[in-house]
C-alpha cells in the first residue's frame, strides 16, 4: 500500500452497528493515520435509530478509544488526530425499509460532495443483517444512486451472502439486474489478514514449495479455525445460521482455495479468481451418506475457558432454548483433480473452543524408508508446515533433527517465521485493506458471483442432511476443549490425528543405553 485511495464518500448502513464499531470505523482510522485516504473522504452513516451527525461522531469516537489489541494503532494517538479524523462523519437517521430514508441519503451524498469536492464517487456498504441485502441495493437502484455518470458506485456486502445455493443465486440475479459485477464487492474479512494473502507469495514467488506441493508429497491438510467466543450478543442471527454457514463456505473455503489453487496467469483480480473458483469446483459433491461419513457437527454445554465457566450455547441470548444449530463443524474433503486426488483436507471449526487460533496445517508424507527404525527411539513424525493466521502471524517448517551428543537421538526442531519479528507491523483486522481495494476498484480479494455459488453448492448438501436428520446428543462438547470426540474419530479410523498444539514431544525418546547397544552392533 503506498497511494492514496480515490476520494470517495463512504455510506455504511447499518452504521451503529457492532461490525462499524468494531471493524471498520478502526480500519479506517488506521488508513487515515497511515496517510493512505483522501482528503476528499467523508462517511454516512445510516441507522434506524435517531442521532444527528453530533451524537453519531462521539459514539465513534468511544468505538476508536476502546480499541481492542487486534485493532491498536502502532503508535499512540492524540485525541486531536481522533477528532480531525471524526470530523468528516455525517449521518442519517432513517429505516432501511423506508423508501424517503434513500432521498435523504442522495441529498446528503450532493451536498457533501459539493462541500469536500469529492466527485461522486460513492461506496455503499451493507454492514447490516443479510435480509437487508436485497431491499438495499433495490433501493438505492430507484433513486438513482448505482448510475456512474458523476463517479463511480460501488456496493460492498458482507458474509453471509445468501444462506444455501438457492438464495445466494437469486441474491446474485437481483444484484446484476441492478448493477455490474464489477461495481460489487463480497467481502470475506479472511482475505483481508496479511498471513492469508501470503500464502499465494508464499506458494508461488518462491520455488520451492510448489514442486513438493501436491499428493506426491502431501499426505493431508488440516485447516482450523477455533475460537473461544461464544455467540456473543449475535444469538439470534447465530442460532439461525450455525457454524457451518457462518464459516465454512466463505472464510474456510478461501483457506482451501488459496492452498489448493494452480499458479494464475497473473495476478489480475480475475486470473486469481478463476484459479481459486477452480478448487471449490473440485470439491468431490457430498452425498447423503458421505455426509453421514465425512461430517460432524457439535454444540458446546457450559464448560471452562481459561479458569472462567462460560454459559452453555442454549442458555446464550437469543438463542432457543432448544436450539440445535451447531456450534462446531468438521468436515473431510476431497478435491478431485491432479494435484489434490488421494489427499484428505480436514477441515474445523467451532465456537467456545480450548483457545483461539486459525491455523493452516500441510502434512507431510514421512520419508520413504526409516533408516533410525532400530535405534528404539520413537519414529520421527513426518514433516508439517503450518501457517498459523491468528492470533500468531507466522510459519514453521518442523523436522527431525539429531540432539547433542554421541549418541543418535532425534528430537523434533521447527524453522519459525514471525511477522511481527521480521517487520515489527501491528496487526490489523483484515479490513484496512480491503476498504482500500475497494477505493481502488480493486476487487482481487473480494469473492466474484461463481466463487459463492461453487461455495454453496459443495456445504448445501451438508446442509440439507443435518437439517433432515435432528442431532440426538447435543450439547456434545463441553466449552473449553477441543470439540466433540466424533471429529477425533474422523480422522482416527484413517490413522491421522489433529495437530494438537499443547502436545509437542520435546524428543522422540529412545534409551542411550539401547542406543549405544545398537549403535555398537551396527544396526546405526
Ligand atoms: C465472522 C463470523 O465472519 O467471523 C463470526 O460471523 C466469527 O462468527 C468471525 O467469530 C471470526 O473472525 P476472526 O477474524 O475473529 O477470525
Amino acid at each position: 500500500m503506498s497511494q492514496i485511495a480515490e476520494p470517495c464518500i463512504l455510506v455504511i448502513f447499518g452504521a451503529r452497528g457492532d461490525l462499524t464499531r468494531r471493524k471498520l470505523v478502526p480500519s479506517l482510522f488506521r488508513l487515515w493515520k497511515d496517510g493512505l485516504l483522501s482528503n476528499q473522504f467523508v462517511v454516512i452513516g445510516n441507522g434506524r435509530k435517531e442521532a444527528g451527525d453530533d451524537l453519531f461522531r462521539t459514539e465513534m469516537k468511544k468505538a476508536l478509544l476502546e480499541q481492542t489489541e487486534e485493532t491498536v494503532p502502532s503508535e499512540p494517538v492524540t485525541d486531536r488526530k481522533i477528532d480531525d479524523f471524526i470530523s468528516r462523519f455525517y449521518y442519517v437517521s432513517g429505516d432501511s425499509m423506508d423508501s424517503l430514508t434513500y432521498g435523504q441519503i442522495r441529498d446528503r451524498i450532493v451536498e457533501l460532495s459539493g462541500e469536500w469536492q469529492i466527485p461522486q464517487n460513492t461506496l455503499f456498504y451493507l454492514a447490516t443483517p443479510p435480509d437487508l441485502f436485497a431491499q438495499i441495493p433495490k433501493q438505492l437502484a430507484r433513486v438513482g444512486l448505482f448510475n456512474e455518470e458523476k463517479g463511480w458506485k460501488r456496493l460492498v456486502l458482507e458474509k453471509p451472502f445468501g444462506s444455501d445455493l438457492e438464495s445466494a443465486k437469486a441474491l446474485n440475479r437481483l444484484l446484476l439486474e441492478l448493477m455490474k459485477e464489477t461495481q460489487i464487492y463480497r467481502i470475506d474479512h479472511y482475505l483481508g489478514k496479511e498471513t492469508v494473502q501470503n500464502i499465494m507469495v508464499m506458494r508461488f514467488a518462491n520455488g520451492i514449495f510448489e514442486p513438493i506441493w501436491n499428493r506426491r508429497y502431501i499426505d493431508s491438510v488440516q485447516i482450523t479455525v477455533a475460537e473461544t467466543l461464544g455467540a456473543e450478543g449475535r444469538g439470534a442471527y447465530y442460532d439461525q445460521a450455525g457454524a457451518l454457514r457462518d464459516m465454512v463456505p466463505n472464510h474456510l473455503f478461501q483457506l482451501v482455495s488459496l492452498i489448493g489453487m494452480e499458479a494464475p496467469n497473473s495476478f489480475r483480480a480475475d486470473d486469481v479468481r478463476d484459479e481459486k473458483v477452480k478448487v471449490l469446483k473440485a470439491i468431490k459433491p457430498f452425498t447423503h451418506e458421505s455426509v453421514l461419513f465425512h461430517t460432524v457437527r457439535g454444540q458446546y454445554a457450559e464448560g471452562e475457558i481459561e479458569d472462567e465457566t462460560v454459559p452453555g450455547y442454549r442458555t446464550e441470548p437469543g438463542v432457543n432454548a432448544q436450539s440445535r444449530t451447531e456450534t462446531f463443524a468438521a468436515l473431510e474433503l476431497e478435491i478431485d483433480n491432479w494435484r489434490w486426488a488421494g489427499v484428505p483436507f480436514y477441515l474445523r471449526t467451532g465456537k467456545r473452543l480450548r483457545r483461539r487460533v486459525t491455523e493452516l496445517a500441510i502434512q507431510f508424507k514421512k520419508a520413504p524408508f526409516q533408516l533410525f527404525r532400530d535405534i528404539h527411539c520413537a519414529e520421527p513424525s513426518a514433516n508439517q508446515f503450518t501457517l498459523e493466521i491468528q492470533p500468531e502471524e507466522k510459519m514453521a517448517l518442523e523436522f527431525a533433527t539429531k540432539t547433542p551428543g554421541p549418541d543418535v537421538n532425534l528430537a523434533p526442531a521447527n524453522f519459525e517465521f514471525h511477522y511481527g519479528k521480521a517487520f515489527g507491523k501491528s496487526k490489523s483486522t483484515g479490513y484496512e485493506t480491503l476498504l482500500y481495494d475497494c477505493m481502488n476498484g480493486d476487487p482481487t480479494l473480494f469473492q466474484r458471483a461463481d466463487q459463492i455459488e461453487a461455495a454453496w453448492s459443495a456445504v448445501t448438501p451438508i446442509l440439507d442432511v443435518w437439517s433432515a436428520l435432528s442431532p440426538r446428543e447435543f450439547p456434545n462438547y463441553r466449552a473449553g476443549s477441543f470439540g466433540p470426540q466424533a471429529a477425533d474419530e474422523l480422522l482416527k479410523r484413517s490413522g491421522r490425528a489433529w495437530r494438537k498444539r499443547d502436545a509437542q514431544a520435546a524428543s522422540f525418546p529412545g534409551s542411550a543405553a539401547q542406543l549405544r547397544s545398537v549403535r555398537k552392533s551396527g544396526a546405526a
